[in-house]
């Protein structure tokens, strides 16, 4: 296979150290400035992702940077952000979980920071489409600079509107995820832009929002019910001192997941066959 080379106008990851990385798009002729010197992007342009720089002026005798390809986890730690956002192992179950891939129309609200936007515009592209909302201009604002950041505008449609209230005016939607502090009360309304079968994810901080967001999946006829807890622990590999780190993020939020179904009354309740009826082969009452 051959190494994807650096054009004008990509996207990469520069890393430093463990602290000092960070998300860049490539300009011909744009220098970017570092505590450890500065790096050409004329120098990048033509070398393949994955290669090794060192910083200049030469009298430094300069450090050394990785020139990595972003992974959609790297938009998410190194935007800017102001609200929660969700974080790359939960964004991981959400894809999988919510039946999400090429081709899926998604809905999501609110916004926020526009992580979860750029996690899911990058995998439902070419052909799918994702509609984020938000009631707040700043999230709003954020969100559109982190999708034209991460270069995913064209999969993307970023509106204000509010999820509770507010018809959206779609329709066979292949997933809605909400993260919002009220989900519970946009089940009623959201359910009718689902495709059947489609999935409903709720991610929630507390257990008293998932209680209720349960009961109304449950009153609205959706079916395969599940809340999951992840917890990511970071392994230190050293010779003679493995184990997990000690710092941890030890609680990030609750994701619920629910399928929308037609659902039915049994016809054969009910219809119990009198003792001079007989039952068909599916069960039906026949007269003799
Ligand atoms: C925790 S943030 C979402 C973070 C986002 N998932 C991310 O990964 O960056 C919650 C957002 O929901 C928005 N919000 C709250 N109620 C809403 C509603 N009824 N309709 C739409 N957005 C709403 C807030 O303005 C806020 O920006």
């Amino acid at each position: 296979m051959i190494s994807e080379q650096i054009k004008e106008n990509d996207l990469i990851y520069l890393v430093y150290d463990n602290r000092r990385k960070w998300l860049l798009t490539i300009k011909k002729g744009e220098i970017f400035h570092t505590n450890r010197g500065y790096i050409e992007f004329n120098d990048l342009i033509g070398k393949p992702f994955g290669s090794v720089v060192f910083s200049k002026p030469f009298h430094t005798q300069g450090y050394k940077f990785y020139v990595l390809k972003p992974l959609p986890s790297d938009y998410i730690l190194h935007m800017a952000r102001k609200t929660q956002i969700i974080y790359p192992e939960d964004a991981g179950l959400i894809l999988l979980y919510g039946g999400i891939s090429s081709g899926s129309k998604v809905i999501e609200a609110g916004c926020g920071s526009g992580a979860l936007t750029c996690i899911l515009g990058n995998y439902i592209r070419p052909d799918g489409h994702v509609y984020s909302f938000d009631i707040r201009d700043s999230s709003l604002k954020r969100t559109n600079k982190n999708v034209k950041k991460a270069q995913l505008e064209e999969y993307v449609t970023i509106k204000k509107a509010d999820i509770l209230n507010e018809d959206l005016n779609l329709q066979e939607i292949d997933s809605i995820i909400l993260d919002i502090p009220q989900p519970w009360e946009a089940i009623e309304k959201v359910k009718e832009y689902l495709k059947l079968s489609g999935i409903l994810v709720s991610f929630s901080p507390t257990i008293e929002q998932v209680k209720k967001t349960t009961f109304k999946l449950q009153k609205n006829g959706f079916f395969d019910i599940n809340t999951y807890e992840l917890i990511k622990r970071t392994m230190q590999v050293k010779e003679n001192a493995t184990r997990p780190q000690v710092r941890m993020i030890g609680h990030t939020g609750y994701l619920t997941f629910g399928r929308k179904i037609k659902n039915l009354k049994n016809p054969y309740r009910g219809k119990k066959p009198n003792s001079n009826e007989y039952i068909s082969m599916n069960g039906m009452p026949l007269r003799e």
